[in-house]
């Protein structure tokens, strides 16, 4: 009896082993070894034959090999489930696992938009530091000493100056407008030229609803032979319609920016009131201030070496949150930078 027993281990053992990774090979195994009429169930049955003295140890010895055959089936199924779950076996019945797309955010995308028109109108993109001198971003745009926007209040300063021998002493500070990249690029480049200018500027404004310590602009500037204030117009009020459609009607108040004279703001008539005056997004004045804009203040040609007589041209500044809450009908800045993704998918 014990030499019949170990033989049918051994056979068993064997058999289960090549089986590997066969269903149905396992299967046959199982029934050939523990079905109703497998060996060793009939060793078992066979158990009425053995002397009676034997018979405990005989059954001990059956019930090892019944476990150790059930234990290396199961070890073997085990093993083949898990190749089929990594993919061993496909199911196309199965629902596929979606995966959600991320996108633009906001002013990314209004960035883009707003580059686009300017891009078709021959402008070409540019982009400068975000920290900055004194001289690019006050002195070079004519921006006197005394003017209030170069309180410590409306700019943050940085505690690093810039000591190298080749310039003037110049504090650092985080920029407070694109428009030091004006001066930057007329450095490099002789006119004509047509350039807008992305990126982040930083003003130290308490948050609220409409402030933001960052926001962005988009600068532009077109400078050449003759260029005119019509031009200026013209460019702004195809930006307008574009961006905001086609039945934006713009208007230009004078104003003062010390890098432009004449200088100007540009409203767009209400796009929730269409004007009329009528809502809380304008104040019942049926007017949004979009941008700021200009000629080209001569004194700045001078501080690049152009040709202050000869040369002209027109330039405007604006803030993408602006245009984007104004565009989407947000409400609040802090939107943008919450990251909240329920807000963020939306657009
Ligand atoms: N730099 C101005 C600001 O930050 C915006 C601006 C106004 C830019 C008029 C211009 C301009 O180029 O011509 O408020």
């Amino acid at each position: 009896m014990k030499e019949k027993i170990d033989e049918i281990t051994q056979e068993a053992l064997k058999e289960i082993e090549s089986a590997k990774g066969d269903r149905a090979s396992l299967e046959a195994a199982r029934v050939k070894y523990l079905g109703r009429k497998g060996m060793i169930t009939e060793l078992f049955k066979s158990m009425a034959q053995v002397d009676p003295a034997e018979r405990p140890e005989a059954g001990r010895l059956i019930n090892i090999l019944k476990d150790n055959v059930t234990k290396a089936l199961d070890d073997q199924l085990l093993s083949l489930a898990k190749v089929e779950e990594a993919g061993g076996r496909l199911d196309i019945t199965l629902p596929g696992i979606s995966r959600r797309l991320g996108k633009k955010h906001p002013i990314t995308k209004t960035i883009d938009e707003i580059l686009g028109i300017f891009i078709s109108l021959g402008f070409r993109v540019v982009e400068g530091p975000e920290i900055e001198t004194e001289y690019y971003n006050f002195e070079a745009l004519n921006i006197p000493l005394e003017h209030p926007s170069r309180d410590a209040f409306d700019t943050f300063y940085i505690e690093t100056v810039d000591r190298r021998p080749e310039t003037v002493d110049q504090k650092y500070l985080l920029r407070s407008h694109t428009s030091p990249v004006q001066i930057r690029f007329m450095e490099k480049n002789k006119p004509p030229f047509s350039i807008v200018v992305p990126g982040k500027v930083y003003r130290p404004d308490a948050t609220d609803a409409s402030h933001s310590f960052m926001f962005h602009q988009v600068e532009g500037l077109a400078v050449g032979d003759n260029i005119r204030f019509s031009d200026l117009k013209g460019i702004l009020s195809i930006f307008a319609r574009r961006i905001f459609g086609s039945k934006t009607r713009l208007r230009f108040r004078p104003s003062f920016f010390p890098f432009t004279e004449p200088s100007a703001e540009v409203d767009i008539s209400c796009i929730i009131c269409k004007g009329q005056g009528k809502c809380s997004v304008c104040g019942g004045k049926g007017w949004l201030e979009i941008l700021g804009a200009g000629m080209v203040n001569p004194r700045v040609f001078e501080n690049v070496g152009y040709d202050s007589e000869k040369i002209t041209g027109l330039a405007f500044g604006m803030g993408v949150e602006r245009i984007a809450m104004l565009k989407y009908g947000i409400d609040d800045i802090r939107l943008f930078f919450e990251n909240d993704i329920r807000f963020l998918r939306q657009f």
